[in-house]
């Protein structure tokens, strides 16, 4: 088997470490112009300004872009890139969810480079060397501290392109468990189960290697445990910091590896109606597990095994079909809605949910072939059903 695995990212994880920032940003040489990257909420709930008011004290000239928004587009992006050039920004570093990182890594790529995202993603720019990057995620779920991608909107079309390169991998993670104490239960259940995903679709796709199986499989069995706990008390620092861990080795199993159908649904889902990506998730995978596991029982049997949804002596069969029962127990237990739910989701856009998914470049990773047809499928079923194998 070939593969290659790749993480260059420095990771300093710890309570208050993001307090060491001044001295952290010291030791790599980053420059004198800090970019801070993050979203409204998070400063309104003080995140920033102690990060902020330490950097100053320590010399630094900071400059905050705050245009962050789930699901973040590439026209927020473009004026990040903007003001990275007018206050000659040295470093960028985004506090905050996948949003604020996936932002920040476009503006560290556009800013000193030029050029719009979709030229990037759709290999009309090459790379070029970005901006030191670092981030410092204040929800416990995506994982793009550790990865090359950044997911964003194209405005004009809805269409959800990826930038891809290694150039986008942070020189540094800061993660700090403490930042993640007041992230809401909702939010908690949607970005964790994000990151469940990351490790499952990490672990089982076709491009996966045994670096990312042991981390996915590490993610997976402290995520199972700890985001229960976490989201029904959010004070549990111990559940917390297991999230974070979770979260982080999760990225760096599908890092090197690859998403697979639960994110082509989930992105086409965000794309369209702006769900949270979390959440779309969330609503396809046990559908997605169901539609995969006949014909890969093993690997799912495996799975359930690490998740403890199943016991050694059972058969990869009946293992298999642990995993869904216990996916689907524990998205009910922290309050995942269901497909029907969401705001503005109707069967008239079920045909181009299946065309965007079909062009998600992650498709073809998935485990098992996946065409137009068995994704309308898992659509409706998400719509109008539980999986066959709850309803026995
Ligand atoms: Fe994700």
């Amino acid at each position: 088997m070939n593969y290659s695995y790749h993480c260059p990212t420095k990771i300093e994880m710890g309570e208050g470490k993001s307090k060491t920032l001044p001295e952290l940003l010291g030791k790599m040489g980053a420059g004198a112009s800090i970019m801070l990257v993050s979203d409204p909420g998070i400063i309104r709930a003080g995140l920033i300004s102690g990060i902020k008011d330490s950097l100053e004290a320590g010399g630094y000239r900071v400059t905050v872009f705050d245009k962050v928004f789930p699901n973040p587009r590439d026209t927020d992006c473009m004026l990040g890139a903007e003001e990275f050039r007018m206050n000659r920004i040295n470093t960028v570093a985004a506090i905050g969810g996948g949003s604020a990182m996936d932002t920040a890594k476009a503006i560290a790529l556009c800013g000193p480079n030029g050029g719009i995202p979709s030229e990037y993603a759709d290999g009309k720019r090459s790379y070029g060397q970005t901006a030191p990057l670092i981030c410092i995620p204040t929800t416990a779920g995506t994982g793009s501290e550790v990865t090359r991608s950044a997911v964003i909107t194209e405005q004009s079309t809805h269409r959800k392109m990826t930038l891809k390169h290694a150039n986008l991998r942070p020189q540094l993670a800061v993660l700090d468990p403490e930042l993640t104490l007041s992230v809401p239960p909702d939010i908690t259940a949607a970005t964790g189960v994000d990151a469940l995903v990351h490790a499952i679709e990490g672990y089982t796709c076709r491009v996966s290697n045994p670096i990312s199986q042991a981390l996915g499989a590490s993610a997976i069995s402290k995520i199972v445990k700890a985001l229960p706990l976490a989201y029904q008390n959010g004070e549990n620092r111990k559940a917390r910091a297991e999230m974070l861990e979770g979260s982080l080795l999760a990225g760096l199993c599908f890092g090197s590896a690859d998403v697979a159908a639960v994110h082509c649904l989930a992105e086409a889902l965000g794309g369209l109606y702006d769900t949270p990506h979390g959440v779309a998730n969330a609503i396809f995978l046990p559908h997605v597990l169901e539609y995969n596991i006949s014909g890969h029982e093993e690997i799912h049997g495996r799975i359930a095994r690490i998740a403890g949804f199943a016991a050694e002596k059972d058969s990869d069969e009946e293992a298999a079909e642990k995993l869904i029962k216990g996916i689907v127990e524990l998205t009910d237990q922290i309050n995942i809605p269901k497909l029907k739910q969401l705001p503005g989701v109707k069967k008239a856009d079920f045909e181009r949910i299946v065309e965007l998914s079909m062009n998600n470049n992650s498709t073809s990773s998935n485990v098992k072939e996946i065409l137009p047809q068995d994704y309308l499928q898992i659509l409706e079923k998400a719509y109008s059903a539980v999986p066959a194998v709850l309803s026995n």
